[in-house]
């Protein structure tokens, strides 16, 4: 056979190989055997030298135009296979995205900031504003402008954390009294505020207290309020949030920043007022703090106490919780079990 015969049969021979390999791997063996070093191409130009020399040029150019035949043979495949690789990976690695979706699990507030909402509407619409105030206090409106100099014995019902020495975690909404009493200008109007937020105290020897939880402030200072004003004001209230069969009673009980002060408590939500374990048989539950407030404290922020005065009152909503729910430990709100949290849900918001 001819050396030309025997290149082409080379080419020939290589392109069906190469035709029929499907994997890059054996591709490249393919091309370093035909095209390497020890290849019949290599080894067919090696004896080109053994030939005539006038046959040598074209015998050569034939060699090289093999050559060119099987190296673009092995790209094209090359190139063929690699697009299959991709098109199979493409394939295989496709997102479903008509499969469901999985359901996203929509929260709600809390039921103490349920609470909070129901309160905080009702005294709006009674015309009252919203404020709310610092967590981290000072020391003066925390205690010195709510009528409780530094050795007041009071001060350790409500023993707190300090920051330093003047400054801590408040342990009332009350220091809002104050703050909003200096900055308020009565020949604009009356005052009438409330003001939610939440309240520290070093609390350790009852298992039913939390060193952390809510207060409401309420506060109305004009000229004329009376202690009636501040009754009806909370029974309009109780029968707002609770309904109409529940009941207020005012107890007397003493707040250095109120004078007279009351404890005022509602039906109990457990007996109705039969008397029962919640209620420990009294048929009533303590649900906040009120009273009129002090002339101290109004002198302090700079208001005249012969011609303003008016009543304050400090409620828990969680105890609000309680009763409205009926839920007998308090600690229940703060354990975060959806199942228990989860019957308090409100539909359509
Ligand atoms: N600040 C009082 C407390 O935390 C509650 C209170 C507020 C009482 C306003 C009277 C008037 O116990």
């Amino acid at each position: 056979m001819s050396l030309k015969d025997e290149l082409t049969q080379i080419r020939d021979e290589g392109l069906e190989q190469i035709s029929h390999t499907d994997d890059l791997k054996e591709l490249n063996d393919i091309r370093v055997h035909l095209l390497g070093k020890k290849g019949p191409i290599t080894t067919a130009l090696r004896s080109i030298k053994e030939l005539p020399v006038e046959e040598r040029p074209g015998v050569g150019s034939y060699a090289n135009e093999i050559r060119d035949d099987l190296t673009n043979g092995l790209t094209a495949r090359k190139e063929q296979l690699e697009d299959a690789k991709l098109e199979a990976q493409l394939e295989s690695e496709q997102i479903d995205v008509t499969l469901p979706a999985a359901p996203v699990v929509q929260g709600q507030p809390h039921v103490i900031q349920q609470i909070i909402d129901e309160v905080v509407d009702l005294f709006l619409g009674m015309g009252y504003q919203v404020l709310t105030g610092p967590e981290v206090e000072e020391e003066k409106y925390n205690f010195e402008m709510m009528n409780l100099p530094k050795d007041h014995p009071a001060r350790d019902m409500q023993d707190t954390f300090y920051i330093t020495n003047d400054i801590l975690m408040r342990t009332q909404t009350s220091p809002m009294q104050a703050r909003t009493l200096e900055k308020h200008n009565f020949e604009e109007g009356p005052l009438k505020m409330i003001s939610p937020g939440i309240v520290y105290r070093r609390d350790t020897d009852d298992p039913t207290h939390s060193h952390q939880f809510h207060q409401i402030e309420g506060l109305v200072i004009d000229k004329n309020i009376t202690m009636a004003d501040l009754k009806g004001t909370l029974v309009t209230m109780t029968h707002e949030i609770f309904g109409d069969k529940f009941d207020i009673r005012l107890r007397p009980s003493f707040f250095p920043f109120t004078e007279p002060s009351v404890e005022v408590d509602v039906t109990c939500f457990n007996c109705m007022g039969k008397g029962c374990d919640v209620c420990k048989h009294t048929g009533w539950i303590e649900v906040l703090g009120a009273g009129m407030v002090h002339p101290n404290v109004l002198n302090m922020a700079g208001v005249d106490s012969e011609t303003y005065g008016g009543f304050a009152f400090g409620l828990g909503p969680d105890r609000f919780a309680m009763l409205k729910y009926g839920v007998d430990d308090i600690r229940d709100f703060y354990l975060d079990d959806v199942r228990f949290l989860n019957q308090f849900v409100k539909r359509g918001i």
